[in-house]
């Protein structure tokens, strides 16, 4: 069932929209203070309305902000409330060659627009609100580059789900956890690719890494494909999939290059078992050959509750 009812109580937050021109995320720890719950409850409380209003004010800009919580957070803030099945505090994963390392985070922000000025504008207003009750984890400036590629150059969110009705099934909550029914699952994870390795392979032999061809993104066949391929190894078929918005960062004077994971799901285990399949392999051992290239420094597992729930979060 679309998670949307008729009367628009259950609207999700934008995590079905694609990644953007601009993308700053955001990851803070909360501080054990007297002033913490008021303040993320102000933030609850006002979030949509913030969001409204960048998007009225700047009505081609394409505005859109998500908030989720870490598992700790959720049951330190909201004790006496249910918490979404699958949110618990992610578990690393640690194959024989690669790690998918578990870091904390209470609260996320995920600001995408058309002109970074914009999404300063909103993460500004969040930091005073949560002044003197948070410390910073991570802040992630995300940018488009060329026609919406990677930093390593390949074209990325093809096989993203793409009907709406697919989207939303893959993306939101619904009959799964009615309580919880509008919600998403959201997973971040920062990585950092060594460049100098990745552009020393030939663009054959970068193809085969990522499974599709570098120029125009088209599919390797089945004949040309590696087992180890990013593409084969993440894909769990047509009826497993999450919603992507991967944003690539530089800091070219710290010789830092990377990608912003972030995947949406209804489910965070459709999530976890590609990431066990990427790190582990399935079989064991065939693991994805993008991670010889990008290794995550982040790992965070967050619930984002809808429009509706968030709002009464703040009451
Ligand atoms: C270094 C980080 C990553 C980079 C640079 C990256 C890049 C890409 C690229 C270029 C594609 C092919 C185009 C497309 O279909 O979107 C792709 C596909 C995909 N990626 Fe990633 N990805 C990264 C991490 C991840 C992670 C952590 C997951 C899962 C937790 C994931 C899941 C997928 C899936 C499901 C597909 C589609 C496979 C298919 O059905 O063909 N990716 N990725």
């Amino acid at each position: 069932m679309n998670p949307l009812s008729p009367n628009g109580e259950c609207f999700p937050q934008a995590v079905t929209a694609g990644p953007g021109e601009h993308a700053v995320f955001i990851v803070y720890r909360l501080k054990k203070t007297p002033a913490t719950l008021d303040a993320v409850k102000d933030v609850c409380a006002n979030f949509a309305a913030l969001v409204r209003s960048m998007q009225n004010r700047f009505p081609d800009q394409e505005f859109s902000a998500v908030t989720g919580f870490g598992a700790e957070a959720w049951s330190a803030l909201f004790p006496e409330r249910p918490k979404p099945a699958e949110l618990v505090p992610f578990r690393e994963i640690k194959g024989a060659a690669h790690t998918a390392v578990a870091t904390p985070g209470d609260l996320f922000f995920h600001i995408r627009t058309r002109k970074m000025g914009l999404c300063m504008e909103l993460a500004g207003i969040l930091a005073d609100k949560l002044k003197g009750v948070v410390e910073p984890v991570d802040e992630t400036h995300g940018f488009r580059f060329h026609d919406g590629r990677d930093i390593i150059g390949f074209v990325d969110g093809t096989e993203n789900p793409a009907v709406d009705d697919h989207v939303y099934r893959f993306a939101v909550i619904g009959d799964a956890e009615p309580e919880f029914r509008g919600g998403s699952y959201a997973f971040a994870q920062k990585y950092l690719h060594d460049m100098e390795a990745w552009n020393a392979l030939s663009v054959e032999e970068q193809e085969k890494v990522i499974g599709r061809r570098k120029f125009n993104d088209v599919e390797l066949s089945d004949e040309e494909k590696p087992a180890n391929a990013h593409n084969a190894v993440a894909n769990l078929g047509d009826e497993l999939k999450i919603m992507r918005a991967n944003m690539p960062f530089a800091n070219t004077v710290k010789g830092e290059y990377g990608t912003y994971f972030i995947g949406y799901a209804s489910t965070f285990s459709t999530t976890r078992t590609m990431l066990e399949h990427m790190f582990v392999g399935e079989p064991a051992g065939n693991t994805d050959r993008l991670l010889d290239f990008s290794t995550p420094v982040t790992g965070t597992l967050f619930f984002v509750p809808s429009f509706a729930l968030l709002g009464e979060l703040g009451e």
